[in-house]
């Protein structure tokens, strides 16, 4: 192509990364998704294609008539245990193509709790095959022969792996570059910092015989900062005393 002297070049708006945040749910209700990730934020990051989702029904790779893909527990016990012929051949579809660097986890309360570092980690990553069990859950060995990392969103039990699924997807995808406007809201997020966020307020000044704090109206930048420095640690210190541990040994070994 010829260059154009005489015309006044400017950058291009920065490209979106070569591939979107790709997503592979394996799931027994494919149906479940994108769910509430199709609307809001997430939605129109979905149709702008900063991340992809292919979603695996399971059960397409039973191989019996009745499409079995769960069986009792071998030392007996209740409910029913994944089969892991079912399973492994339903990873195998999913996982195919994928980029290096993706994530393999299966949702089970008994995983490393989510928390924002994890987030942080899969968001720069090229996306995450997940694994959403149902029944009591997935025969050990294919946890073990397909690598999966288990990945619990809390210490209760759900009935299943797909709002866990949804959950930390929400997490990762507000990350993503180009899907929040405002990258500096980042750094200020609970737990970015390892704090917990401080007080918020907007319009009305006044409301319901409660006024905003002075100093938010100040217009002193550095006394504004100070102030919610302050309430961030006085807030952890009170609801979230593990946090606060590890944030004042944080500071210690700064
Ligand atoms: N499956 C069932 N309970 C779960 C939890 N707390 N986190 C992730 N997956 C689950």
């Amino acid at each position: 192509m010829a260059s154009d002297p005489s015309s006044t070049h400017s950058l291009p708006p920065a490209l979106p990364p070569a591939l979107p945040w790709n997503a592979r749910i394996l799931t027994l209700f494919p149906a479940m998704f994108p769910g509430l990730l199709g609307q809001s934020l997430a939605g129109k990051a979905l149709e702008k294609g900063l991340w992809s989702l292919d979603v695996h029904d399971i059960r397409d790779h039973a191989h019996d008539r009745h499409r079995t893909v769960d069986d009792t527990p071998f030392g007996g016990g209740p409910g029913m245990v994944m089969r892991p012929d079912v399973v492994a051949a339903a990873i195998t579809a999913a996982a195919s193509g994928m980029a290096e660097g993706t994530a393999m986890i299966y949702f089970s309360p008994r995983g490393r709790r989510l928390d924002q570092a994890l987030v942080r980690e899969l968001a720069a990553g090229p996306g995450a095959v997940m694994v959403c069990g149902r029944y009591e859950g997935l025969d050990e060995r294919v946890i073990d022969q397909a690598g999966l990392m288990e990945v619990s969103i809390g210490d209760y039990v759900l009935s299943g792996g797909e709002m866990a699924a949804l959950v930390l997807m929400d997490a990762v995808i507000r990350l993503l570059p180009g899907v929040m406007g405002n990258a500096q809201a980042h750094a200020e997020d609970s737990f970015e910092e390892g704090l917990l966020e401080h007080p918020l307020y907007t319009q009305p000044r006044e409301w319901n015989g409660m006024a905003v704090p002075d100093i938010l109206t100040s217009g002193n930048h550095e006394a504004i900062r100070q102030w919610r420095q302050a309430k961030a640690e006085a807030i952890t210190r009170a609801r979230r005393p593990d946090l606060w541990a590890a944030w004042q040994a944080r500071q210690k070994s700064k």
